[in-house]
C-alpha cells in the first residue's frame, strides 16, 4: 500500500513540478498516472523512489513513511521502478542482468525466481546468454521489468513502458500487466496512450501541469466527457 499526500517538488528548489499531489494506490491493483507530455509524471515517480532533488509532503508505504529516504532504502521496502527508457544494462547478458535483479537474495532463491521469470518471459529464456544491448526494444523492456521482478516487489513502478515499442509488443506488455498484479504486486503505471492505461487500470489518476485534474475509477474516467474531449481525441456531444 503507497500513499502520497500533498506532494509538492521538483528540481530547483522553489519551482514545484508536481504540486500538491495527494494519491493513494490503496487495494488497487493497478493504478495509472495518465497526463499529456510534460505534465510532471516522471518527475512525481521519481519522488515516490527517492530521486528527485526536493519535495516536500508524505509519502508512505505499507504503513511507514518512505519521504526522505535514499533510493536503495525504497527498494529494500519493497518498491522497484523501470525508469523511462528502460535502464538494463547493455553489456551484460539477460542472465546476468537478471541475477543483478536478485542481489541479495540467497543463491537458491535467486536462481528459483530466475526460472520463475523465465517462465514468465519465454523470449528471454531463448535469449539467455545475448547482451541486453543486442536485444529489440520490446525484449529489453521486457527484461527491465522480469530483473525489477526479481526482487518480489510490492510495488511496481512502470515509468511508459510502451514508449518506442511496436503496438503488438505493447500489446503483449499490456497482457502481461495484469497478471503481475494477479501475482501479488501493485503496479503504479505511467502511461502517455491515455486510453491504454485506463483500459487496464482499476483507478486513474489523470495529472495537468503538475497537480491532480481528476481521479476515480478507470471505467468511469473512460467514459468522462472532460478525459475524452482532452486525451482521447473525442468532442463532446
Ligand atoms: N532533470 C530535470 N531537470 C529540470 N527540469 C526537468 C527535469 N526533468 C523534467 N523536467 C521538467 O519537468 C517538467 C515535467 O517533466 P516530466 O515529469 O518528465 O513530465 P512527463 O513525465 O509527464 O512527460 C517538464 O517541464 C520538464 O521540462
Ligand atoms: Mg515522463
Amino acid at each position: 500500500m503507497l500513499s502520497i499526500t500533498n506532494l509538492s517538488g521538483g528540481y530547483h528548489r522553489g519551482a514545484a513540478i508536481v504540486e500538491g499531489v495527494t494519491l493513494d494506490l490503496g487495494t488497487h491493483r493497478i493504478m495509472s498516472i495518465v497526463g499529456s507530455n510534460g505534465a510532471g509524471k516522471s518527475t512525481l515517480l521519481r519522488a515516490v523512489c527517492g530521486l528527485l532533488p526536493w519535495y516536500t509532503g508524505t509519502i508512505v508505504l505499507d504503513g511507514e513513511r518512505i519521504d526522505g529516504q535514499k533510493p536503495h532504502a525504497i527498494v529494500r521496502r519493497g518498491l522497484r521502478m523501470v525508469s523511462e527508457g528502460r535502464g538494463t544494462f547493455p553489456g551484460q547478458t539477460v542472465l546476468e542482468n537478471l541475477r543483478i535483479g536478485g542481489y541479495g537474495l540467497g543463491q537458491q532463491e535467486r536462481e528459483k525466481r530466475l526460472e520463475r521469470e523465465l517462465d514468465r518471459f519465454p523470449r528471454l529464456r531463448e535469449r539467455t546468454q545475448q547482451v541486453a544491448g543486442m536485444l529489440s526494444g520490446g525484449e529489453q523492456q521486457m527484461l527491465a521489468v522480469a530483473r525489477a521482478m526479481m526482487g518480489d516487489p510490492r510495488i511496481l513502478v512502470l515509468d511508459e513502458p510502451s514508449q518506442g515499442l511496436a503496438p503488438i509488443i505493447v500489446d503483449q506488455l499490456f497482457e502481461l500487466f495484469p497478471r503481475l498484479a494477479a501475482s501479488g504486486t501493485q503496479i503504479l503505471l505511467v502511461e502517455q496512450d491515455v486510453g491504454r492505461g485506463l483500459e487496464v487500470s482499476d483507478h486513474a489518476v489523470v495529472i495537468e501541469k503538475g497537480r491532480v485534474k481528476l481521479q476515480g475509477a478507470s471505467r468511469e474516467l473512460l467514459d468522462d466527457p472532460r478525459v475524452q474531449e482532452a486525451f482521447l481525441g473525442l468532442a463532446s456531444p
